[in-house]
């Protein structure tokens, strides 16, 4: 089977009901993420940084996967599909992808504060259950979400790296491309790999590596996408 691989983003959730972050109406453009998201906003405000997190872990309990994240799931039957997800949803597993690594945590896990990428601090939590000031990871340290904030690194860079590496087909969904390190899985790509990019905007860096642009919503976009990979 070919190796199908997807960088998906914020877009591929948006019909879902989960705000993108760039867009108009995005997060970035309504709460500072410097503050709420960063490593010093939390050190700065924990009570503050948690209840921004709770209230997005409240959310997606509420939420379900579009028909989008369900066709990529379903691609699994002809396909060998590696998801890289910038997402901390965890909506491509609930439509049934089982290969999915996520760029930037899980909302569903929590971590403690000191050392957030020790597996012996990483845990589910239920999305309905608050963070709260005082909650302890194993190394006794305050409990976070498991999601990479700004100022930190982004350990599953070099796994997606090679990933991408050897895609035999690449498809970006949703994605602005303009956070490092995740956008530089771009120039991985390997050049005989047909590439398609789904998204309403144009997304300026594929564009000039030569993806096919499906201008499209990621639930529409997303058939136009199987009919092109069927012609393949
Ligand atoms: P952005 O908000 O930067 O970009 C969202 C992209 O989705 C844009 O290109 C939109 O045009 C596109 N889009 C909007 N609606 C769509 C739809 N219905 N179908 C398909 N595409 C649609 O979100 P990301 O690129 O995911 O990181 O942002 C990357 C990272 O920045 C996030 O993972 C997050 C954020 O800071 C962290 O929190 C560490």
């Amino acid at each position: 089977m070919k190796h199908l691989v997807v960088l998906t983003g914020a877009g591929i959730s948006a019909e879902s009901g989960i705000a993108t972050f760039r867009d108009k109406n995005g997060l970035w453009n309504q709460v500072d993420a410097m503050q709420l998201a960063s490593v010093s906003g939390f050190r700065r405000n924990r009570a503050l940084a948690l209840e921004f997190y709770n209230a997005r872990r409240a959310q997606l309990a509420t939420v379900h996967p579009n028909h989008a994240h369900e066709v990529l799931a379903q691609l699994e039957r002809d396909y060998r599909v590696s998801i890289i997800t910038q997402n901390v949803d965890d909506l491509h597993e609930r439509a049934g992808s089982t290969n999915v690594l996520h760029l930037h945590g899980e909302l569903t896990k929590v971590t403690g504060m000191n050392n957030p990428n020790n597996p012996d601090c990483i845990t589910t939590k239920p999305l309905t259950e608050p963070i709260l000031l005082g909650d302890k990871a194993a190394d006794g340290s305050q409990m976070r979400p498991f999601v990479v904030l700004f100022g930190e690194p982004v350990p599953q860079m070099t796994r997606a790296m090679q990933i991408v590496e050897s895609a035999d087909i690449m498809v970006i969904i949703g994605t602005s491309l303009v956070v490092y390190p995740a956008a530089n899985l771009l120039n991985e790509v390997p050049w005989r790999a047909p590439r398609y990019v789904i998204d309403p905007n144009v997304v300026a860096d594929a564009d000039t590596l030569g993806f096919t642009h499906i201008a499209a919503k990621a639930t529409e976009g997303i058939d136009q996408l199987v009919e092109q990979l069927n012609a393949l």
